[in-house]
């Protein structure tokens, strides 16, 4: 903390000066987590904050596509990426275009897109959903059938839960969790019996078949601060565990440090410099804003 404590004053100095707020995703490194996060949240919970936002300046601490959600939701603050090549592997994985192809494949079903997408996708399809409220958004759909774009693994996940529907979807995956194998999570049981295995649904579904619970970020942080395991093993990125282990001193965290690329790109340096030179702004064409902006606010309107 000591090396980090300059940039944390610097950049929470910088913060009042420019009027702005930091939206920090929980998978950002503890020092920007507990040290200059304004709130801290899971994709859905960042982007209902994003719409209440009265300061000038959102700094988001995260992807590049959590930057485009907040632009779209509250298209007149100015909206700082610190590092513009923090992207994701599921929004590099499927294009508008991409879309335009499942709805011929499958005419007249609904596209569900989740919100790890560039902002052409949620423009091209009806709603989107986070993996806190994906189950809910596809049962609400009209129809049998319902296109799942882009991660095939949420979408198999969903599908366990939701067997009223045929779900079809798109070859997109996480690099992260996709990394995570049921052998694993078998593995850590055997070694510490008592284990509680909480994972995210963009594993595949024989790793989410051998966990305990599986949800959301936010919902994971919430499983654990209730069960309070003696042991638990959090199979999602590394730094989740690292923040909330802090306020959860009777938790021991066990298992593998899968770390995302993409944000770990994001970083106090780049937070610091972006505020000073206001660099880094995010812009989304207002003719494809207007409708991304419509699939996510339909999303918002049916999740509550
Ligand atoms: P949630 O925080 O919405 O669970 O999403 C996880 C994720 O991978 C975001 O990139
Ligand atoms: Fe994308 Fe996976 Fe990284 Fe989340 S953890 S930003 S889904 S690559």
């Amino acid at each position: 903390w000591a090396i980090h404590a300059p940039y944390v004053a610097a950049i929470n100095r910088l913060k009042k000066e420019r009027g702005a707020v930091v939206l920090a995703h929980n998978y950002m490194t503890p020092q920007i987590y507990h040290g200059i996060a304004d709130v801290v949240g899971d994709s859905l919970q960042l982007a209902i904050e994003a719409t209440r936002v009265e300061a000038e300046v959102i700094v988001q601490c995260g992807v590049h596509f959590m930057a485009e959600t907040s632009k779209i939701l509250n298209p007149a603050k100015t909206v700082l990426m610190p590092d513009m090549e923090a992207g994701c592997s599921l929004a590099e994985s499927i294009t508008a275009e991409g879309i335009a192809e499942m709805r011929a494949r499958y005419p007249g079903a609904p596209v569900v897109s989740y919100v790890n997408t560039t902002a052409e996708v949620k423009a091209a399809s009806d709603i989107c959903c986070t993996s806190s409220n994906a189950a809910q958004i596809v049962a609400a759909m009209q129809g049998d059938t319902v296109i799942m774009t882009p991660d095939k693994w949420l979408a198999q996940n969903v599908a366990a839960q939701v067997p009223q529907k045929r779900i079809v979807w798109w070859d997109g995956a996480c690099i992260v969790h996709e990394q995570f194998t049921p052998q694993d999570l078998r593995d850590f049981r055997s070694w510490h019996p008592d284990l509680k295995i909480i994972a995210h649904p963009e594993c595949p579904p024989d790793v989410v078949a051998e966990a305990d619970f599986a949800g959301s970020t936010a919902h994971i942080i919430d499983w654990v601060h209730r069960e309070k395991p003696a042991q638990a093993m959090l199979v999602t990125e590394c730094s989740m565990a690292s923040n909330i282990s802090d306020q959860l001193p009777e938790v021991e965290f066990l298992g593998p440090c899968n770390m995302c690329p993409f944000m770990k790109k994001i970083t106090l340096e780049k937070v610091l410099w972006s505020l000073h030179s206001m660099s880094g702004a995010v812009e989304v064409d207002p003719a494809i804003a207007a409708p991304a902006r419509r699939a996510v606010e339909r999303m918002i309107d049916l999740s509550r």
